[in-house]
């Protein structure tokens, strides 16, 4: 099976419709919405996870895998849900999180109780001379290891202290998660995200990292692409219409070429995260600077380049619950707001591999900009809040920094429209909803062409309608330009030329190759315009350009 015309949306169940009124979204507020997903033209949504969980880390920390977290809802309301998209040829993908469970889940309660079969679920390790066993530091800040008294030992958590690893190498660990991978493909469902997918296989020696955080121990460990064939191979493998993403952090391309290579029965897909740095200074999440254009546009081509030599395919995107907004990140989100977000989700969709839209990003909606410590709900921003100011920076230079890359700008409620909460909830939203909902939302921009909701649904269309789109090879153009990102499409006899001007100054391009018989298909701008050798490009101009050889 293959995804190359195919688009995801991606939603935050939390965050998406409430239908009770609760403040909480829900599996009924994604039906009542299917609509809505339909009238957008996507082919897939994939659903954050709603299983039994404490929400320590907003349903990543699982409890139950094979039941509803009642804030949801119930299983009769899955499976109508699951019904209702079915009806609107919607696939349902679901979101699995297997590289940890909640330390609330049955398996972490009966190794506390001293169970040994289930002690060999997660990762127990004795310390020395009363110090966690490596120094390895856990991706929401501080220590990786937590002690447990009545063990006398440490468990490994890459993320919260609630979310402890489970340990691969133990074959019963893999069979339960076939079983719940089994259990989710007899219900129906159509695909699934593999959560930080690439951490599953720790090394066998644990050692102390002098040189980094220990990430170089555990990312695409020794054994992971064994795992990633036995979990295709024993689950949905078996069947060849199920779609599967891997969320890859801190991966390598070599890596990705046989996560998701044609002939290494993997995954479908994978997604990584190296674009999105481009901001961080000395790759440090929480140290601000302005986007690297170069760094950016290399690491978009050089992924696109070799994962197509390769065979392999990647999952296209700028959003999704952990980033902030793109408009606000890479656009402008006050002078050039629709034209900066209509060129951001151009690149994105005129490239090779399958584009995925988080709930929002199709409206533009913006950063939370909350500047105050209590309005951020997210584990990992109210942490590093803390460790900033343990590091001496001030209140206001941390909420500076905490603004910018909360996780929490990108989990406001969606906005529908100007009625109270956005239309999101009658009630309190777990999370403030972004004031500029009055202008930013779904009611205001269904009707209007020009709007950046249909400039959305025109990429979705045209991934179908044009098979360059779905199926052609990248060419990158104009490598080292300071303000353009342009590249080719090539397949068969059609060709498509795909220009953006990242910056809300003028700029122009010499164009020194054949620009014969092209013509305009979208454009953020003068939908008129010709080629011409000498290009002038306005602020934010995004065009594409087709011809047939
Ligand atoms: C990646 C998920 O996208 C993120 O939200 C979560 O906190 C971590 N994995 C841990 O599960």
């Amino acid at each position: 099976m293959n995804f190359e015309d195919k688009v995801v949306y991606q939603i935050y169940p939390k965050s998406f419709y409430d239908s009770n009124n609760d403040g909480i979204g829900d599996l009924n507020g994604i039906t009542e919405k299917l609509d809505y997903i339909k009238y957008l033209g996507v082919d897939y949504i994939w659903i954050t996870p709603f299983f039994i969980s404490p929400q320590r880390d907003n349903g990543y920390d699982v409890a139950d895998y094979c039941n509803i977290d009642p804030t949801y809802g119930t299983m009769e309301d899955f499976d109508r849900l699951s019904a209702e998209a079915k009806k609107r040829g919607i696939g349902i993908m679901l979101d699995m999180v297997f590289n940890h469970t909640s330390t609330e889940h049955k398996w972490f309660k009966k190794a506390l109780a001293g169970e040994k079969k289930y002690q060999d679920f997660y990762i127990f390790k004795k310390g020395e001379k009363g110090n966690s066993p490596t120094n390895w530091v856990s991706k929401f800040g501080g220590n990786a290891w937590e002690y447990v008294k009545e063990l006398e030992s440490y468990y490994l958590h890459l993320f919260d202290k609630t979310q402890a690893d489970l340990n691969w190498e133990n074959p019963e660990v893999r069979e339960e998660i076939y079983k719940v991978v089994k259990f989710w493909l007899d219900k129906g469902v159509n695909g699934f995200r593999f959560d930080v997918v690439n951490l599953i296989s720790k090394p066998e020696k644990f050692e102390n990292d002098y040189e980094g955080d220990g990430r170089r121990f555990y990312t695409d460990g020794p054994k992971i692409h064994e795992y990633l064939k036995g979990l295709n191979q024993n689950t949905f493998g078996q069947k060849n219409d199920i779609i599967t993403v891997g969320e890859m952090s801190s991966t390598s391309m070599e890596n990705c070429f046989k996560y998701s290579g044609k002939k290494e029965n993997e995954l479908s897909m994978v997604f990584n995260f190296h674009h999105l740095k481009v901001d961080y200074k000395n790759k440090d999440k929480w140290a601000l600077q302005p986007f690297d254009f170069q760094e950016l546009k290399d690491i978009l081509n050089s992924w696109q380049v070799g994962m197509q030599e390769h065979d392999a395919w990647s999952a296209l995107f700028w959003c999704n619950h952990d980033q902030p907004r793109i408009v606000s990140r890479l656009g402008d989100d006050k002078n050039f707001w629709k034209k900066s977000a209509k060129m951001l989700g151009t690149v994105i969709h005129m490239l090779r591999g399958t584009p995925y839209i988080y709930q929002g990003e199709e409206i533009g909606m913006t950063n939370a900009y909350f500047d105050n410590i209590s309005q951020y709900r997210d584990v990992e921003s109210t942490n590093y809040h803390k460790i900033l100011m343990n590091n001496g920076l001030s209140d206001e230079e941390a909420m500076k920094v905490v603004m910018e890359r909360s996780r929490d700008n990108g989990r406001t409620p969606m906005q529908w429209s100007d009625e109270i909460n956005g239309g999101f909830s009658k009630g309190t939203p777990w999370i403030e909803s972004i004031k500029n909902y009055r202008d930013i939302n779904v009611k205001n921009q269904i009707d209007d062409e020009e709007s950046i909701l249909n400039h959305y649904r025109k990429l979705i269309a045209l991934r179908k309608k044009y098979r360059v789109i779905a199926l052609g090879k990248t060419i990158p153009l104009a490598e080292k330009d300071k303000n353009i990102y342009m590249f080719k499409r090539e397949f068969k006899n059609e060709e498509l030329l795909v220009i953006n001007n990242f910056y809300g100054t003028s700029c122009e391009i010499n164009l020194d190759f054949d620009i014969e018989g092209y013509e305009c298909i979208l454009s953020n701008g003068d939908m008129n315009k010709k080629l011409d050798k000498n290009l002038k490009l306005e602020a934010y101009d995004s065009f594409v350009f087709y011809r047939k050889k």
